[in-house]
């Protein structure tokens, strides 16, 4: 059989972000500035840099700055040109030379599971990757970078993990899962839970905000009844998937910020201000004057 190759990645950016409310209310939580560029941006860099070509963003109502803020900006770039700063001109115009992005709606939000449904036909017959857009990952090679090398090898789904501690299990899907012997980033995934009671919970094994997928889910979460919350879960499509398909896990390297979160938004900003190469050395010196 010919190797699948992975050129496509989703976004699912239709929910309601109510934990992050006020700033939320009229302002797309994937559109929240992290240091110096909305979330949104980070994940799709991610994806260009795992060699996805083509971008599907899943929109609903009130997020129409998602597709300004990838798009041209002529004005801008004229006022730009006219006061020959080509330094912000090449920002400007780097944004929307990303990749070739397409949206689709996502009428009501009616969980992560319906929304990655919704781009079925866009998707077609082929592999892809999912990313939630406020799961920022810092790591040296790109999350789905080495995601899409482990599907390279195992030619299956593969779902993004960490060990997370304590009670925290029951804020995520969970992996009853053995590491595979050849590879020890990759686990073997058994059977798969959306947010247990840490007490039932078959491991520490979190699903992060980051999935390859084949496209057998589609059927799958056509046929998906409301699950945990009342909202159509992503999880227990894959659940499904498991019957036919093998799945895994995949202990990524680097760090992972939950940026749909206020405190995990603050942490990611001081974290990525830090390392941010012409920002960080001055962020850090004012930090350092502080007494904490
Ligand atoms: P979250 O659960 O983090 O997003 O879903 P949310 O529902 O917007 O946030 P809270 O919990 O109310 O604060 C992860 C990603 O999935 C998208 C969200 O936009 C987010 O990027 N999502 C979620 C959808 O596109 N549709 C849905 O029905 C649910």
């Amino acid at each position: 059989m010919s190797q699948m190759k992975i050129r496509k990645a989703v976004f699912p950016a239709a929910g309601m972000g109510t934990r992050f409310l006020p700033a939320t209310k009229a302002t797309p939580k994937e559109m929240l500035c992290l240091v110096d560029k909305p979330l949104i941006q980070y994940g799709v860099e991610e994806a260009v840099a795992a060699g996805c070509t083509e971008i599907i963003i899943v929109t609903g109502r009130g997020k129409t700055t998602m597709e300004d803020h990838f798009d041209r900006s002529p004005e801008l770039e004229a006022s730009l040109a006219a006061k020959n700063k080509t330094a912000l001109l090449e920002i400007a115009r780097s944004v929307s030379k990303l990749a070739k992005i397409t949206y689709t709606r996502q009428p009501e939000a009616l969980g992560l599971g319906h929304a990655v449904l919704m781009a079925k036909e866009l998707v077609g017959n082929e592999p892809f990757c999912v990313l939630l857009p406020d799961d920022i990952v810092d790591a040296t090679t790109p999350c789905m970078k080495q995601m899409v090398e482990a599907f390279n090898e195992t030619q299956s789904s593969i779902l993004g993990s960490e060990v997370v501690a304590g009670d925290a299990i029951q804020n995520y899907g969970c992996l009853d899962c053995t590491p595979d012997p050849k590879n020890p980033r990759l686990l073997a995934v058994k059977n798969m839970v959306e947010k247990p009671k840490p007490s039932e919970a078959p491991s520490q094994n979190a699903i992060i905000g980051r999935y390859i997928l084949t496209p057998r889910i589609f059927e799958l979460l056509e046929k998906l009844t409301p699950g945990a919350g009342g909202e159509l879960q992503l999880t227990d499509g894959i659940k499904a998937l498991l019957q036919f398909e093998k799945v895994y896990g995949f202990s990524y390297e680097g760090k992972r910020h939950d940026a749909g979160d206020k405190q995990g938004f603050l942490r990611a900003t001081v974290e990525l201000a830090l390392k941010h190469e012409k920002l960080g050395p001055d962020f850090r010196a004012w930090l350092k004057t502080f007494p904490l």
